[in-house]
């Protein structure tokens, strides 16, 4: 069936990584034909976070070079762009959107905008999808936990009042003087020091939703930090993390039990966190379920997610023209959610 085939160019530039990525899907099987990945980290490391005009900046500087490669290495033609148009940095989104934008024009070819966190979901999800899904999201900007009842239909059951999961480890990071982006670094750190040390609090567990909250968190490492001046950094950490681990497992089976979903998936850059990996899994699987983790090398942003989940949504019939795509700072998963498809 090659002449079914769909060739997509995908695009990722929402936060500080620069992906590109071309896919192929033929029947329901999904192929990478070429990627590139350009990481900020280390620029972004020298202020401690993410400036968003460097970050814009940076992804206008590698932009070209990172798509003549994908192009040539793929060495095919191409039938519609998914881009990134939200939610992130309006400054990063914006050059992955216009360059989608300028090449659609171009090549006369459809736009499929694709959501962020829609991206990370399926880089769980695939290569066997099952519903009711599950998912819990977890990154420097969202911690989420979304039902899935069929193919880009999501339910939002709930996230959090204030810092995502990965954003309270940046910061915590930055706490006890580690570098920037927090999460591994901590995690690192956490692997010498005693879970128990300190019990922080878990908030929410009893607040009869799925909403999470992390800043209070880090306001009791801050009291931790200056009321005990003889503790350990390794220990702050461990138990730092014990306590998001244990936040994120806890609220996610209390969803499980509600929904009876068939699987549960994680994913997102906190779904590298190894002690998160196995909680979660330890919980699902004592339970019953099954639990489907993203790929390490799909935690992080990448545009193969992006892909992914552009050939889906363009079978599904979600394309656009180049004049009717914008990017967005904010976009509510649920308003990418499509009608059920019969047959
Ligand atoms: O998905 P991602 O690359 O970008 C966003 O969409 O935000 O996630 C990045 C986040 C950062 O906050 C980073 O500190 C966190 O994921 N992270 C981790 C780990 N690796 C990355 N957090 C905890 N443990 C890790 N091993
Ligand atoms: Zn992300």
């Amino acid at each position: 069936m090659a002449d079914s085939a769909i060739t997509l160019l995908a695009i990722e530039t929402s936060c500080d990584e620069t992906g590109l990525a071309v896919l192929r899907k033929t029947g329901d099987k999904i192929e990478v034909l070429s990627q590139a990945l350009a990481s900020q980290v280390d620029i972004h490391a020298l202020t401690g976070g993410v400036v968003p005009e460097v970050a814009a900046r940076e992804h206008t500087k590698v932009f070209r070079p990172l798509l003549q490669k994908v192009l040539k290495e793929a060495n095919v033609e191409i039938d519609a762009i998914a881009v990134t148009i939200g939610p992130g940095l309006m400054p990063a989104l914006a050059v992955g959107t216009t360059a989608a934008q300028a090449l659609a024009y171009a090549w006369n070819l459809p736009i499929i905008p694709i959501h962020h966190v829609e991206g990370h979901l399926y880089s769980a999800l695939l290569p066997n999808p099952a519903f009711p899904a599950l998912a819990l999201i977890v990154s420097g900007g969202h911690t989420m936990l979304i039902e899935m009842k069929d193919h880009l239909q999501y339910q939002v059951l709930g996230e959090t009042r204030d810092d995502a999961a990965g954003e309270a480890f940046d910061k915590v990071a930055r706490l006890l003087d580690l570098p920037y982006p927090g999460g591994p670094t901590l995690s690192k750190l956490a692997e010498s020091g005693d879970p128990k040390a300190i019990v922080f609090p878990r908030p929410m567990l009893d607040s009869g939703d799925f909403d999470f909250s992390f800043s209070g968190l880090k306001t009791a490492v801050l009291y931790a930090l200056r009321d005990n001046p003889e503790i350990t950094k390794a220990d702050v950490a461990a138990s730092f993390q014990q306590a998001v681990v244990d936040s994120l497992t806890r609220k996610t089976v209390q969803a499980y039990q509600k929904i009876q979903s068939r699987i549960v998936l994680l994913a997102g850059g906190v779904a590298a966190n190894s002690l998160l990996r196995t909680e979660l899994k330890t919980a699902i699987e004592s339970r019953g379920g099954g639990l489907r983790i993203a790929p390490l090398s799909l935690c992080g942003d990448n545009a193969i997610m992006i892909g992914q989940v552009g050939l889906l949504a363009y079978e599904a019939g979600r394309t656009k023209n180049w004049r009717e795509i914008d990017a967005k700072a904010r976009i509510h998963i649920e308003a990418m959610s499509s009608p059920a498809h019969s047959g």
